[in-house]
């Protein structure tokens, strides 16, 4: 996976990415990163990237002609038209499917807008997927990027070792993932559920993905839609709302 991102603050993007998992990832040569200064494609005297809006209101915008040419400085040497990631509270909202599809590219780029935005005619030209990370707005799309390419890079073969990997995890099936516990076996005087000592491999596994669901229909109740459960299971999942139906009750 080549990760290409097209940025005002390239450092933020390279401190970030350059940590951790995703650092010894890059170092491995399982993942690149390239972080382009639109400002590089900006020529004039100041290197200026944002002009005022027309048909004004607040806020600058960033002009097309430096975004394109930090776009054309990639495209035009990958070995197919990359698909372009546009970071912006408009876009669909990124999820687990969404990281584990795009870790199958050969190279992505990623824009990250700031200011106002975006001159209009430039995204129309080169983008290929307008993607949030939520609905709340945040000063830049450094931080979106990163979360999904941290997201991403999960998912590219080789990143996560054995332990960090762990094929039940949240999202998996669209359940979240259950509790875990280390030692020692009682902290603060609480103990560490019984059925986990027991060496009962069978009773751990139904222990668990009945935590799963327990955790997902408390926490989580609208990803049960798209879980995938059998025909018992989903009885669990209504005795479990009447049982929690009946709490609230008492509770009033
Ligand atoms: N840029 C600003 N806010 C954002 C968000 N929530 N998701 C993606 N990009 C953004």
């Amino acid at each position: 996976m080549n990760f290409h991102v097209l940025t005002l603050f390239p450092e933020m993007i390279e401190n970030g990415m350059n940590t951790s998992i995703t650092g010894r990832a890059i170092a491995k040569g399982l993942l690149s990163l390239e972080a382009i200064n639109i400002r590089d494609f900006a020529f004039n005297k100041h290197q200026k990237v944002d002009d005022y809006t027309y048909g004004g209101g607040a806020g600058m915008l960033m002009q097309a002609e430096p975004v394109y040419l930090a776009y054309e400085s990639i495209a035009s040497h990958t070995a197919k038209k990359p698909r372009v990631v546009y970071v912006t509270p408009q876009g669909q909202v990124f999820n687990q499917n969404m990281a584990r599809e795009m870790a199958t590219e050969e190279d992505l780029i990623f824009l990250c807008g700031h200011y106002e935005g975006i001159d209009e005619r430039v995204l129309e030209e080169i983008v290929t997927d307008y993607v949030s990370i939520g609905d709340y707005v945040l000063t830049g799309g450094e931080l979106p990027a990163m979360v999904m390419m941290d997201s991403i890079s999960r998912m590219v073969p080789g990143v996560l070792n054995n332990q960090e990997s762990g094929e039940t995890e949240s999202f998996a099936g669209n359940l979240l993932e259950y509790p875990q516990y280390s030692r020692p076996e009682e902290w603060h005087g609480k103990k560490v559920p019984e059925v986990l000592m027991s060496g009962h491999h069978a009773n751990i596994e139904k222990w668990r993905r009945e935590q799963s669901i327990l955790r997902t229909v408390q926490r989580r109740p609208d990803l049960l839609k798209k879980a995938d459960l059998t025909n018992k299971e989903w009885n669990y999942v209504r005795q479990l709302r009447k049982q929690m139906k009946e709490e609230e009750e008492q509770t009033k």
